[in-house]
């Protein structure tokens, strides 16, 4: 497995597996793999000739107080990871590669960024936007692979393609999860012991929307109402959001019908923890 941390290099060999006629297969990632990482890799090893995973901690999304410097990282961790998981290359650039000074160009995603995390890290999404377009340009693959996990993000890079018409198909793959439920995150590493029991919450509020879901409970307010009222039992845990929404447009739902986004993020400690569930009720006539 090659690390290539020059773009233009990282282009030629993309371009050269496709002249070869080679299927080629992207994972962006910030890095730090666990388990939904490698998910997404074996995926993508699965469906393409070529696999390439992207690490690059992307400076443009974090927020002035957000966790950009103390993200973690393990590049030697990391590379062996991904050679197991069967990768051909990494690509890996530096800060000032990604972005030479002056840098100028944003892409800005409108409609489906302004609520759930949007609403708490203004430009986070420009920022993601931004890095998978260049992405994208730099390596010119036949999918993309991303996790469940970031559902609004899933949204947002699906937006993106369309809008801007890149020709690569936006694979999203489910959440991997621990044993008890809790949803796999690089910034779970943070959680101190007592915490990282009670972010399990996050997951048992989302079990507690779908029970109530499929006892026939249509009315998203009150499904929401008691995922807080779950998740107030955790002292520990500091909810953000909890949010019944469109699988669409993201826009907030009264009742549940069609496909709809249950979304939770909360504070705990010093993790800021998402995690989401997709009701699936367009068999009850409800549907887009
Ligand atoms: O999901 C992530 O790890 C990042 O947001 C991404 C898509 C790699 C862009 O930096």
């Amino acid at each position: 497995m090659r690390i290539v941390t020059s773009p233009s290099e990282m282009l030629r060999m993309v371009k050269e597996a496709r002249l070869r006629g080679e299927s080629v297969g992207l994972v962006p990632t910030m890095g730090f793999f666990h388990a939904g990482h490698l998910s997404l890799m074996r995926a993508a090893r699965e469906e393409n000739d070529f696999v390439v995973v992207s690490l690059f901690v992307n400076p443009t999304q974090f927020g002035p107080q957000e966790d950009f410097r103390d993200y973690p990282r393990d590049l030697a961790r990391d590379a062996q990871k991904a050679a197991e998981a069967g990768v051909d290359c990494i690509f890996h650039p530096r800060v000032e590669d990604m972005y030479p000074q002056p840098y100028l160009t944003y892409v800005v995603v409108e409609g489906v960024t302004e609520g759930l995390c949007g609403a708490s890290r203004p430009g986070h999404f420009r920022g993601v936007a931004t890095v998978v377009a260049k992405l994208f340009h730099i390596i010119p693959a036949h999918r993309a692979y991303f996790g469940l996990k970031d559902a609004q993000q899933v949204m947002v890079i699906r937006r993106l393609v369309e809008d801007l018409n890149f020709d690569i198909e936006v694979v999203a793959c489910p959440t991997v999860r621990e044993e008890d439920g809790l949803a796999m995150s690089s910034r779970n590493i943070y959680l101190e012991e007592e915490e990282r029991r009670a972010a399990t919450v996050l997951y048992r509020s989302l079990c507690l929307a779908e029970d109530m879901a499929a006892r026939g409970e249509r009315d998203a307010s009150k499904v929401t109402a008691a995922m807080r009222e779950l998740m107030a039992s955790e002292p520990l845990v500091e909810p953000e959001y909890v949010e019944a929404v469109d699988w669409g447009m993201l826009k907030p739902v009264k009742r549940l019908q069609g496909e709809v986004l249950i979304a939770v993020a909360a504070r705990v400690g010093k993790a800021r923890l998402i995690d989401n569930l997709i009701l699936d009720l367009r068999d009850e006539g409800g549907g887009r």
